[in-house]
């Protein structure tokens, strides 16, 4: 369903979670100078029973339309989120974007990011599927994107960008059969130590539900000394060679 970006319905979605005139109005204009036309009420998450793309604490996304393009995604900022403006968001894109990690930003203001609608699933919609898919190439498939992810998180800490949220695995990476996308940098930094590999195998292969899933289509070898031991070795020194040393660890009894 779309709707004009004034249609009454969408009051409450772009003032969220309760609604105020004049951050309504001033969020509006913002969407107009992006050029966003169109709202379209598409996706797996319901907010007043409208469809939207995601929901989480600092901001709403929806998909649109604008007079550039159509089919982006716009994250809007919820009135109480404990960020006062999107601009350290879109900053720590375009930094990602350099190294093609990352939905494309195509432009910002202080309460919304317009950039790249990514089509595909939360991973653990997308390993689930793939557990119960027991073709041959099922393992392949699912050792390739989980290479990939892990390599997009190497180019990450050679940039000196962490993420920051990669612990919150599902919420953070949408998979597809041909593409992995690392979402949302609003908690990122180019001023700590960056963790996004050892995040991102702590989420994969140590802990949590997607360790799990990963485990019901793949062996891997999390136990290993000398896994550990490059692990160690890598908080050190992140380079190529201790990172390729830890994926191969990893795949080293795996099928
Ligand atoms: N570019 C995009 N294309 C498709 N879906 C997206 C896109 N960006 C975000 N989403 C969806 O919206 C959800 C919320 O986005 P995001 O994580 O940026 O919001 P947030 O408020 O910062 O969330 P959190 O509180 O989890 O950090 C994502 O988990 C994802 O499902
Ligand atoms: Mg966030």
């Amino acid at each position: 369903m779309k709707n004009d970006i004034k249609s009454p319905i969408l009051q409450n979605l772009i003032s969220y979670p309760w609604y105020n005139e004049g951050q309504y109005q001033e969020r509006v204009k913002e969407l107009q100078s992006l050029g966003v036309e169109e709202i379209i009420l598409n996706g797996p998450t319901t907010i007043f029973n409208l469809n939207v793309l995601g929901k989480g604490h600092s901001g709403i996304v929806v998909k649109v339309n604008t007079n550039k393009g159509k089919n982006l995604a716009l994250k809007i900022r919820r009135l109480d989120s404990r960020r006062k403006n999107l601009n350290n968001e879109a900053k720590f894109m375009v930094i990602a974007n350099s190294l093609n990690i990352g939905p494309k930003l195509i432009d910002s203001k202080k309460n919304c990011i317009l950039m790249e609608f990514i089509e595909g699933q939360k991973i653990s919609t997308w390993l689930e599927y793939h557990a119960y898919m027991k073709t041959p190439g099922n393992k392949e498939t699912t050792k390739k994107a989980l290479n990939n992810l892990m390599e997009q998180c190497y180019l990450l800490d050679r940039l000196y960008l962490d993420h920051g949220e990669l612990t919150r695995i599902d919420n953070h990476v949408i998979v597809s059969d041909n593409r992995v996308s690392i979402l949302d940098f609003e908690s990122s930094s180019v001023n700590r130590k960056t963790a996004n590999v050892t995040s991102i195998i702590q989420s994969l292969f140590f802990s949590g539900i997607i360790s799990k899933r990963v485990k019901d289509i793949m062996d891997f070898s999390n136990s290993s000394s000398n896994l550990l031991r490059i692990l160690r070795k890598y908080k050190n020194e992140q380079n190529k060679v201790n990172f390729e040393r830890i994926v191969s660890s990893i795949w080293d009894h795996g099928s």
